[in-house]
């Protein structure tokens, strides 16, 4: 028998999992439902206030048990201590990743070199709540004594995308009358469009970048500091409109904002998971620092979860394996992430960055090639409007797309019968993605509805549709601040889990590097005057040549 170290696709456990795999090729998940009528219930679970019904997946009693078992032989409980006692899991960044801290209750307690993290933790919370308190009663205004109407949160990646997919999910919890705005792309357009409509005595402006150092995020901050210069503010007034969460106090401070305005950022939390910190700014002051309060208690009630419950009852675990499964035996590629909820529409997009960012990496911890695929492409959108573009794909398609559904139980707008009919569609798409159709019940479908035989038996291998396409319907009772939290949460967790198995650094970006490095040395040839040079290959030349014509240079 192979060590318990050996490489994931020499473990007993994983070529268990390929036999595994052929034998239920041939088997229909429309049977298995048939042969056992409790396999709705067996495959229901719960926890923080989320109902996962993982009962539409090519999966038996075995499957699970054999995906376990590469769990436990992938080292996953002490893993998961590991990462909740800030262990140093981001190994090629030296770091632990200790978003879980953030979310943790008064009275605990986690260490970092000695330092028990947590009172900082709660300071910042409460920075933030005396924030959101004095804009809310007006003690902290602009400089010219109006309240603030506005905020305009500018940062990238992690410190946009979670914020933007909380402040929209949480909409019937806005207080008062501010709105808020994100700017992120480098693309003028962006910032210009939003600065368009704001009054600059009225606007604060929320500079988050945890390393400072993000050109897009800096780039945007300047104009928007020029803006509001040159309409009405002055160097003293600064300080009353910029406020900066980084952790980098340093360029913060350079770039003009008063330290009194510097949140806090720490390098134990990766950007796509920052959204519990002092990023979540945009969000306290959305929905009150008490909703946001309850956000970090949903995500703690999934921390919880996951810490505590066993393998096969365990949400994101169980979710991770799924991924692991269709990923890695059945030559899935991509996974869909369907909310049919329209405040959740966000949740792909911060999915992605949080999903692929972490696991797009090709060599295990030790730096060994992985020796299987890793993350899949994720993708996904609303419902029930994908129904009516990509989901064609997923049922008919030549490709395997695992998709989870994700969807409340009641809606916040109960108009006429509007959540019924979302909820029935949600249930009919997970329905055909599982039962399909055969070819024989279209030809029968075909001529009770009068056409002959014939013709029936031309068109059925059109309207056949293979079915046997797995699915997960996440649930909860309403979209709150609290499922909300526990539903990041969750999937924080299930992206971890697969990164255990495929043993690769979740924690890190460095792929992300090589573009920005390339930027820093093509952007000069674009804007230089005189000879541009060569940027090294003559495909990038070329179109060096043909910007800088359009533009004049
Ligand atoms: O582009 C990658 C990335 O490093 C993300 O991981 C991060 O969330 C984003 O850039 C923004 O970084 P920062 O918060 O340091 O500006």
């Amino acid at each position: 028998m192979p060590p318990a170290s050996a490489p994931l696709t020499q473990k007993s456990e994983w070529h268990a999992l390929l036999q595994h795999k052929q034998q239920l090729e041939q088997v229909l998940m429309r049977d298995l439902f048939q042969s056992d009528p409790q396999r709705a219930d067996r495959y229901l679970i719960k926890g923080a206030g989320l109902t996962l019904d993982f009962s539409r997946n090519c999966l038996t009693d075995e499957t699970l048990s054999a995906l376990a078992n590469l769990a436990h032989a992938c080292g996953l409980p002490q893993r998961i201590a590991d990462l909740f006692t800030g262990a140093r899991v981001n190994r090629t960044e030296n770091r632990p990743a200790l978003h879980t801290a953030l979310r943790q209750p008064h009275g605990a307690s986690v260490w970092v070199d000695g330092t028990d993290i947590m009172p900082e933790i709660h300071a910042t919370q409460a920075r933030m709540e005396q924030l959101d308190r004095a804009i809310r009663n007006g003690t902290q205004t602009g400089h010219t004594g109006r309240a603030f109407t506005d905020i305009v949160s500018i940062g990238i990646g992690g410190s946009f995308l979670g914020p933007k997919l909380a402040v929209e999910a949480l909409k019937p919890y806005w207080q008062g009358n501010l709105k808020c705005h994100f700017v992120a792309n480098i693309d003028g357009t962006d910032i210009a469009e939003t600065l368009r409509s704001l009054n600059p005595e009225t606007t604060l402006f929320l500079v988050q970048s945890k390393s400072f150092r993000t050109q897009e995020t800096l780039d945007n901050s300047l104009i928007a500091r020029e803006w509001f210069l040159t309409n009405g503010g002055n160097q003293d007034a600064v300080a009353d409109h910029f406020m900066a969460v980084t952790a980098n106090s340093e360029e913060a401070t350079r770039f003009g904002i008063h330290s009194d305005n510097i949140f806090p950022m720490w390098d134990w939390v990766g950007g796509r998971y920052s959204l519990w910190s002092a990023i979540g700014l945009p969000i306290a002051l959305m929905i009150g620092m008490q909703n946001f309060r309850a956000l970090l208690a949903g995500a703690h009630a999934m921390d919880c979860h996951f810490n505590e419950a066993p393998t096969e009852q365990n949400l994101p675990v169980v979710m991770a394996l799924l991924s692991v499964w269709y990923n890695n035996f059945w030559g899935a590629q991509s996974h869909a992430v369907l909310p049919y909820d329209e405040y959740l529409k966000h949740l792909p997009e911060h999915l992605q960055q949080l999903d692929m960012e972490s696991n797009g990496k090709k060599v295990t911890q030790d730096g060994n090639p992985v020796g299987c695929e890793t993350g899949p492409i994720l993708w996904g959108g609303v419902g029930a409007n994908g129904q009516h573009a990509y989901h064609q794909l997923i049922h008919q398609g030549t490709r395997l797309v695992p998709a989870d559904f994700v969807i409340p139980l009641t809606s916040h707008n109960p108009v006429g019968h509007h959540h019924a009919t979302l909820f029935a569609n949600c249930l009919s798409q997970a329905r055909a993605m599982m039962a399909g159709k055969t070819e024989a019940e279209a030809v029968e479908e075909l001529t009770n509805g009068g056409l002959d035989l014939n013709a029936a038996k031309t068109l059925a291998p059109h309207k056949a549709i293979p079915g046997n396409k797995p699915s997960n319907i996440l649930m909860m009772e309403k979209v709150t601040p609290a499922t909300l939290g526990a539903l990041v949460a969750l999937y924080e967790h299930r992206t971890f889990v697969q990164s255990v198995i495929w043993d690769i650094d979740c924690f890190d970006q460095w792929g992300v590097e090589l573009g920005k490095q390339m930027g820093n040395e093509i952007l000069p040839r674009l804007i230089k005057d005189g000879e541009a040079g060569s940027a090294g290959d003559s495909a990038t030349d070329n179109l060096v040549t043909l910007f800088r014509s359009a533009n004049r240079r």
